[in-house]
């Protein structure tokens, strides 16, 4: 599809992955807008790109996600890029109270995409391009057990991009799901830090290129980096490819 000219929203785009491809994407010509929950990242990202176009909003919540898609669909929005997501490390053993004291992974990172992409798949039908991007991840293919639901909300969020691609493909709306691998952001809240772990990933900018990249050669499918391997083992080597992830854990 063609990567300029377009109209993007990008949920989340004030930092890291996001912010990454809000850069390129105005770089190729396209206009963005960028949606967060704090107001001093958006402003901070608009310090670095001017022309950037932030609104505040938090999309687990629906009526602020009402007021995005309205926002979004008067500046003529044709792609709409489901980035923002948080992570958690979540132990089971300790029972509810450790899954309920945080954010609720699954209302970001699976019910939010789900509401954005029904409410504009009507208006995005009436443009020409148009797309849907969701940002899942290489630990949707073979999960890393220290953050199940995490990993669980990432699987959906593939086996949502399938389904909706299909029912699309007559509409002329297209669906990618671009797969990072680690990616050297602020999405773990600190957490490899605390867990002693040295590999910060790869750095967002690659994220970005190979989305583009993907997006001009209609790769519909986009997985990235090392994230190539854990798609490729969760159809060929599952339980080897999990118990080699999970063994030292
Ligand atoms: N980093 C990795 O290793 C990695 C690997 C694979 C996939 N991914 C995926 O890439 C995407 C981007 O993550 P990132 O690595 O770039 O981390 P990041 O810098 O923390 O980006 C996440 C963005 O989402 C926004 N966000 C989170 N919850 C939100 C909510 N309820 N409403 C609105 N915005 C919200 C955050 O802004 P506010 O906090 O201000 O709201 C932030 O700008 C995520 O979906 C993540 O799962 C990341």
């Amino acid at each position: 599809m063609k990567t300029s000219g377009n109209t993007i929203l990008i949920t989340g785009g004030g930092t890291g992955i996001g912010l990454s491809m809000a850069r390129d994407f105005m770089k190729e010509g396209n206009e963005v807008l960028v949606c967060g929950r704090r107001e001093s990242r958006l402003f901070e990202a608009q310090q670095r790109l001017p022309n950037l176009k932030v609104k505040v909003c938090d999309i687990t919540d629906e009526e602020e996600r009402e007021s995005l898609a309205d926002w979004a669909i008067a500046s003529g929005v044709n792609i709409l890029v489901n980035n923002a997501g948080m992570q958690r490390m979540v132990n089971f053993t300790r029972g509810l109270p450790e899954l309920a004291e945080g954010d609720n992974e699954i209302r970001s990172n699976l019910e939010a995409p789900v509401y954005l992409s029904a409410r504009l798949v009507p208006h995005l039908m009436r443009r020409k391009p148009a797309a849907i991007v969701n940002v899942s991840s290489g630990l949707g293919f073979i999960p890393l057990a220290i953050m199940p639901v995490y990993c669980a909300t990432k699987a959906a969020l593939h086996s949502f991009s399938v389904s909706l691609r299909h029912q699309l493909s007559a509409t002329g709306v297209m669906v990618f799901e671009v797969i990072p691998p680690m990616v050297d952001t602020d999405l773990d809240r600190g957490a490899r830090t605390r867990r002693g772990q040295e590999d910060r990933g790869i750095s967002p900018d690659e994220v970005s290129k190979a989305l583009l990249q993907g997006m001009a050669e209609d790769r519909v499918e986009i997985p990235v980096g090392a994230a190539a391997n854990l798609v490729a083992g969760s159809r060929t080597n599952f339980d080897q490819v999990f118990q080699g992830m999970n063994s030292r854990r």
